[in-house]
């Protein structure tokens, strides 16, 4: 065993005499300024021997967590901090920071101390001794949630792993963790079909791996999750939402983005607001038939707009003036995209009168052509 660390210790050498990292810990964050400090001394505990990075990615959080991580990182070497601008998500920040690193092995631990440092090292020594992924897991032996889940979190926690086996195929304990520590090069195997939305990175690895070439090699580790130590939980309705799209996006393989099926969610709420303002502007208030679709076909397109603000693009929200534009390009785009859809249906329905069929057809191709263009436009 002291042989190895003496022959990792040689091969780390750099040029500059300082240790190259072996391990990298990617710290996601969103307002964690008083778990940054902290956790880092925690690891640095846990890791005594093992020359690690520190690598937190902050969506530039309001609570001024990037600074205090760039003060740290100018007392310690090992610590960095990647800043991101107009971009939010706890996927996309966790491959950010996976991406950034040389050293040979990568782990992801959330910033709020639920989860437990201290098996950091037996998670190494499984992917050093051939795991192609060590989790950690709250649902083996020596595992638990303790306290770290409400009684309503943890039914849906259930429910959420058993839709996750599902695509997964096989039964992974947690694979909702959101701590785990792989090889750089696994890691990079799988990176470019990664889908990085949403909250649940692990998921996407394992589901993604699954079907790119071989499925991972998994090495569970437990370990007891602890209540958050400062500040609050990013866990939203929203986000279960997401889950949702993600979990539907994996069933088709990927084929269809999470971002449209989400749109597509909205859409088909937007159409229930549509037809609930009609009746109200139509029957209850007597409006005329044309003044109360226009009333409500606008409607149904705020609501889409500003759902789809919120929950599909919670990654690249759009806020104050941005918000103002966006609403109103949404709104010339899906006008076009209506149109479209009109005369789609109608010259469906010359050829074969069938008006389910056209209707849907219609239906279907004004939510690809709104999705694909305000994707382009309105959410960049
Ligand atoms: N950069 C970035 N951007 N970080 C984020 C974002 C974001 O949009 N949202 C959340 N984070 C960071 C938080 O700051 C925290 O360090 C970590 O991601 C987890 O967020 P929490 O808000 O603490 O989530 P949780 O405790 O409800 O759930 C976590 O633990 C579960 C158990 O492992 C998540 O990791 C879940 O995915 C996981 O199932
Ligand atoms: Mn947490």
């Amino acid at each position: 065993m002291v042989e190895t660390v003496q022959l990792d210790r040689v091969e780390n050498a750099r040029l500059d005499g300082e240790q190259a990292p072996e391990l990298a810990i990617v710290v996601p964050s969103f307002n964690e300024r008083d778990n940054i400090k902290s956790l880092y001394e925690k690891v640095t505990t846990a890791l005594a021997g093992v020359p690690f990075e520190f690598i937190v990615v902050d969506d530039n959080s309001p609570d001024g967590t990037a600074e205090l991580t760039k003060e740290l990182s100018r007392q310690h070497s090992n610590i960095r901090c990647i800043r991101r601008f107009g971009r939010r998500g706890l996927s996309s920040a966790c491959v950010e920071g996976m991406a950034s690193t040389a050293a040979p092995y990568v782990a992801v631990i959330d910033a709020d101390h639920q989860h437990d440092e201290r098996i950091l090292p037996e998670m190494l020594a499984a992917a050093k001794a051939g795991a192609d992924i060590a989790i950690g897991s709250r649902f083996v032996e020596d595992g638990s949630v303790g306290k770290g889940l409400s009684s309503t979190r943890l039914k849906g926690s259930e429910f959420a792993t058993r839709l996750a086996s599902f695509i997964v195929g096989r039964d992974i304990s947690d694979p909702m963790s959101g701590f785990f520590l792989m090889p750089r090069r696994k890691f990079e195997e799988v990176a470019p079909f990664l889908n990085r939305d949403g909250f649940k990175i692990l998921l996407d690895i394992l589901a993604t791996s699954a079907r790119h070439g071989a499925p991972l090699s998994v090495r569970e580790v437990g370990y007891s999750f602890r209540e958050r130590n400062a500040g609050e939980s990013k866990m939203s309705s929203i986000i279960v939402v997401q889950f949702l799209g993600l979990w539907l996006s994996q069933l088709t393989n990927g084929r269809l983005p999470m971002s449209f099926l989400l749109f597509a969610m909205v859409g088909i709420s937007g159409l229930l607001v549509h037809l609930a303002v009609l009746w109200l502007t139509n029957v209850v208030l007597a409006i005329g038939f044309v003044a109360a679709q226009i009333v409500a076909t606008l409607s149904a397109m705020v609501w889409n707009f500003f759902l789809n603000n919120t929950l599909t693009y919670a990654d690249r929200k759009l806020k104050g003036r941005k918000m103002v534009i966006g609403l109103i390009e949404f709104i010339a785009i899906c006008s076009v995209g209506g149109i479209a859809s009109v005369s789609v249906a109608s010259n469906i329905y010359a050829s074969e009168p069938q008006p389910l069929v056209a209707g849907v057809a219609g239906a279907l191709m004004s939510a690809v052509f709104n999705y694909c263009v305000t994707r382009a436009y309105t959410w960049k």
